[in-house]
């Protein structure tokens, strides 16, 4: 089968961890390699996609052709998905966000009492950037795909992402299968996308690699875009 053709086609992805500062020198963040978002602008630039990929701090090459931006903080990764959403077809929503940044960023490194044994960092809920995005006015708002790593009852939380989101599509994750998904070169997904009665399509993906497994991804994605153009 020849392979879906995206030329024309603006993809604008998120991918990485973010970085929530504590103080000048620490952060909070979490272990995402960013594998799965790099892998997905690789398979849509191959396609002929103009792809935007807005990064976390990881350690990837850009795949050749791909123009990235990169960020450290949700807010940030908020702002620069807003900002390139809108002139975008779709909009994938790879990346670890972090779920809520510290309220109080201390502008002097935080010094080590001796009368205390304890600390208290009170945090505050980051944007959800990708609900944001899927909420945009309809004239502006792209193809909205996300994802959802869970550990349990993968495709009832999937479905509840999928709904309470506003999402298109959801990649959905069992990352308590070893060697796969967080961090590893390997994935295994079921996607999950809204059709016009009232149970999800569902298509299972098996476990792959990252490379191939994003290539049958985005041509998943291609494809529910044609058929939502057509309705
Ligand atoms: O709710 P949960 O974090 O599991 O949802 C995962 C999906 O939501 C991913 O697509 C992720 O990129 C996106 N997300 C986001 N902004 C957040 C949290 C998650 O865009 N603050």
């Amino acid at each position: 089968r020849a392979t879906a053709d995206a030329r024309g086609l603006t993809i604008v992805i998120t991918a990485g961890p973010t970085r929530e500062a504590i103080d000048p020198v620490r952060y909070l963040s979490n272990h995402s390699s960013g594998k799965m978002g790099y892998a997905l602008a690789e398979a849509a630039v191959r396609r002929g996609a103009t792809v935007k990929l807005i990064s976390g701090p990881v350690s990837l090459d850009t795949p050749p052709g791909v123009e990235r931006l990169d960020v450290e903080s949700a807010q940030e990764m908020f702002e620069a998905s807003r900002r390139l959403a809108e002139q975008s077809d779709v909009f994938i929503g790879c990346a670890a966000v972090a779920d809520y940044r510290v309220e109080h960023v201390a502008e002097h490194k935080l010094k080590k009492t001796a009368e205390r044994d304890d600390l208290t960092l009170k945090l505050a809920k980051n944007p959800d950037i990708i609900a944001e995005i899927a909420a945009l006015d309809r004239r502006i708002r792209p193809f909205v795909v996300g994802f959802a790593a869970e550990t349990r009852d993968l495709e009832a939380y999937a479905r509840d992402k999928l709904l309470r989101k506003g999402l298109d599509m959801i990649v959905a994750n069992d990352v308590s299968q070893e060697g796969l998904g967080f961090g590893a070169d390997h994935n295994a997904a079921l996607l999950l996308w809204r059709d016009d009665d009232r149970s999800p399509g569902r298509r299972e993906l098996p476990a792959q690699t990252k490379q191939t497994l994003a290539s049958a991804v985005f041509e998943a994605i291609l494809e529910r875009l044609t058929a939502s153009h057509e309705t």
